[in-house]
């Protein structure tokens, strides 16, 4: 469910961890401001690619007040679309709009990547 913000507020009682796992940090490069206030698009270079390819940065803000950024591939992990114009749904959720297919980001099974936004940008930390 979406406020008139655009922010979605998502039902889950709980946050579940993000599960995506890095070895080292990395910096998300060429951010942009969607027309949703807790969506961004950015380029990462996530394993095993050897270039930056386009990623989407979702924030909720938790409980506790704080925000926190979480980041997936732009692509679809099923056939490759463009999810980056997909909502995150209130179960914590973008459903790829070709398939309908849930591509976890707060929800249980999520292969999200933490986030941190810090002065000089957007980084995807060690969890
Ligand atoms: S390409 Fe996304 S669900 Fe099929």
């Amino acid at each position: 469910m979406n406020n008139n913000k655009g922010l979605t507020l998502l039902i889950l009682d709980s946050y579940y961890p993000a599960n995506g796992r890095v070895d080292k940090e990395i910096e998300i490069i060429d951010i942009s401001p969607t027309e949703r206030a807790d969506v961004f698009i950015g380029m990462a270079r996530l394993a095993p690619a050897s270039a930056e390819k386009p990623v989407v940065i979702y924030c909720q803000t938790l409980a506790n007040g704080k925000k926190e950024y979480r980041t997936v591939s732009a692509k679809c992990p099923h056939q490759g679309a463009d999810i980056s114009r997909d909502e995150l749904n209130a179960d914590g959720n973008v459903y790829c709009s070709l398939h309908r297919r849930p591509i976890g980001i707060f929800s249980e099974y999520n292969h999200a990547y933490l986030t941190e936004k810090r002065a000089k940008g957007f980084f995807i930390v060690k969890a």
